[in-house]
């Protein structure tokens, strides 16, 4: 039973993280460059970021731990191993990925650093964040789907 509890909170945190990593890569970053939501297109796309950033590493918190209670519970070690077992590896590098990003990266480098940048060239500055956005979420969605294929029994080695 508490695997079947870890593995639903499991899920319903990589949901609303990566639904969220979704909807600000194809609905709020293309509205926010082209001015549909005011004026100054960085101050609107910061103030619904810095909302969702916490929803996001509360997310990251609770698919961490469950991963790793399922892991340990399951005695699944030895997957890493092998390459049969890709998507077990995909989801600890994205998870480590967005970890780093949203503790240590956003706090530290993004609010001394990028903000002050990005009020010189907001153009430039919303271009690159939306094309990293992009390539986290094709990162995110093909470990999404090897994960749920791959621990209900598909292979592709
Ligand atoms: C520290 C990081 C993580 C660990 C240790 C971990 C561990 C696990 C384990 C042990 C399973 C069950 C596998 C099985 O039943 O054979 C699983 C399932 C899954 N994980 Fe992760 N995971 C981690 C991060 C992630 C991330 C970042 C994502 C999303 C991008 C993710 C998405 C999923 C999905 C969708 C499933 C399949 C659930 C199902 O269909 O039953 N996991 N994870």
């Amino acid at each position: 039973m508490d695997l079947v509890i870890a593995r639903a909170l499991h899920v319903l945190a990589v949901v609303i993280w990566i639904g969220g990593v979704a909807m600000a890569t194809t609905v709020v970053l293309p509205a926010a460059r082209r001015g549909d939501l005011g004026p100054d297109r960085l101050k609107a796309f910061q103030a619904i970021e810095r909302r969702f950033v916490w929803q996001a590493r509360t997310a990251v918190v609770i698919v961490g731990l469950t991963g790793l209670y399922m892991v340990a519970q399951l005695d699944l070690w030895s997957r890493f191993q092998s390459l049969d077992f890709w998507w077990m590896h995909a989801m600890v590098c994205v998870w480590l990925l967005f970890a780093f990003f949203l503790f240590v990266a956003e706090p530290l480098i993004v609010h001394r650093y990028l903000h002050k940048w990005a009020a010189s060239a907001p153009d430039v500055a919303l271009a690159r964040m939306h094309r990293a956005h992009w390539v986290l979420l094709v990162l995110v969605l093909i470990t999404v789907f090897g994960a749920v294929a791959g621990s209900h029994g598909w292979s592709i080695f």
